[in-house]
């Protein structure tokens, strides 16, 4: 069973009877799209807010209506997924890129709901955490993280040269962090300039995390 499906169809319960959906960027979020493309009646009645171009892109090609960011429309919920999910409940998200328009349609969100699959829960000491940083600040940036001892990564697109720039216009650095101080991190890292937002999602940005597997095991 693909637990992608699986959590999509499982999100459409949370869904059901709401007329402004936030909507996140990814894999998983694609499936959730395409599942509720079969709910006809959606088409009509539900306005969405996209967390990236993307996500956009998907949402009128099924021929769902999509609103602006710049409406500052709260919507009633929003459904996302995630890149990592630690045992104390700190997600990372920005593996597409999109951290930025995600952290800011969650914080405006009344309810928000993240779904993955199991094998996202880490255990892990260090984690990669994305960081969208204004282009021009960059080589400060990395400079200013690397001296104080952390691995920096700028984010290269594939197969294609230099640096990949979000639908911001922004860089993005990947950053090495100890799992136990990911939220000081996050305060502390957006006190240098041209740092924008970090893909650090602590407990305050969410009220569900929805977890499922291969064999059809789902979890809340
Ligand atoms: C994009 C994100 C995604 O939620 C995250 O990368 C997970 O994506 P996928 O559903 O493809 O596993 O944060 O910025």
């Amino acid at each position: 069973m693909d637990p992608k499906e699986l959590l999509a169809t499982y999100a459409l319960n949370y869904l059901r009877e709401k007329k402004i959906i936030g909507v996140g960027t990814g894999k998983t979020v694609k499936k959730l799209i395409e599942v509720l493309s079969k709910e006809e009646n959606l088409k009509k009645t539900v306005l969405f807010v996209a967390s990236s171009l993307d996500t956009e892109i998907e949402l009128s090609k099924h021929g769902f209506k999509v609103i602006s960011l710049l409406s500052a429309i709260q919507p009633e919920i929003y459904v996302d997924s995630f890149d990592v999910v630690t045992k104390d409940g700190i997600m990372i998200k920005g593996g597409g890129g999109a951290l930025l328009r995600e952290k800011l349609l969650t914080y405006f969100s009344k309810y928000r709901i993240f779904i993955g699959e199991f094998n996202k829960l880490k255990d892990s000491k260090l984690i990669d955490v994305p960081i969208e940083v204004v282009s021009i600040g960059v080589s400060y940036v990395k400079d200013k993280l690397e001296k104080m001892g952390f691995a920096v990564k700028i984010r290269e697109g594939s197969g294609k040269m230099g640096p990949i720039i979000s639908d911001n216009g922004n860089a993005i650095l990947d950053v090495s962090v100890k799992t136990e101080n990911l939220c000081e991190f996050d305060r502390m890292i957006k006190t240098i300039p041209s740092v924008v937002e970090t893909g650090i999602f602590c407990k305050e940005l969410y009220n569900k995390i929805i977890l499922a597997n291969e064999e059809g095991r789902i979890e809340e």
